[in-house]
């Protein structure tokens, strides 16, 4: 199993969630965040200022996945959520240990 964990732009979450819902994922959890990469915040660049770190709002998006499923759900949330602009996010992939729905005392990918 695997655990994708992936910041996007807030405006892309409903076409992340439609895509997501039709390649067949069927629970995930996002929450309001603020982040920042590699410009810091900035949206636009001059050279010789001082950067100033500012953070902006984000979108995350956690989804416990088979493994043989990672690959699809990465490349639907990044179709879903590409505007080709700086700030469009990230997706990290962690492995996943174990999962366990609570009320059926169901394991690994029984319980996803
Ligand atoms: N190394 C990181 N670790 C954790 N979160 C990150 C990391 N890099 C980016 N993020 C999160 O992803 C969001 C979007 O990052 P962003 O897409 O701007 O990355 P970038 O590397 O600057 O790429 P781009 O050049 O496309 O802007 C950030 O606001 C932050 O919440
Ligand atoms: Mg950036």
């Amino acid at each position: 199993m695997k655990y994708i964990v992936a910041i996007i732009q807030p405006g892309r979450l409903a076409a992340v969630h439609e895509a997501l819902v039709a390649i067949g994922i069927e629970g995930l959890t996002t929450s309001e965040v603020q982040g920042y990469g590699r410009q810091k915040g900035k949206t636009e660049v001059y050279r010789g200022t001082e950067y100033t770190v500012n953070f902006l709002p984000k979108v995350k998006i956690e989804i416990a996945v088979p493994g043989d499923i990672a690959e699809k759900a990465c490349d639907a949330i990044k179709s879903a959520a590409e505007t080709g602009k700086i700030g469009d996010g990230k997706v990290f992939v962690l492995d996943l240990d174990s999962a366990l729905r609570i009320r059926t005392g169901e394991i690994g990918v029984a319980a996803l």
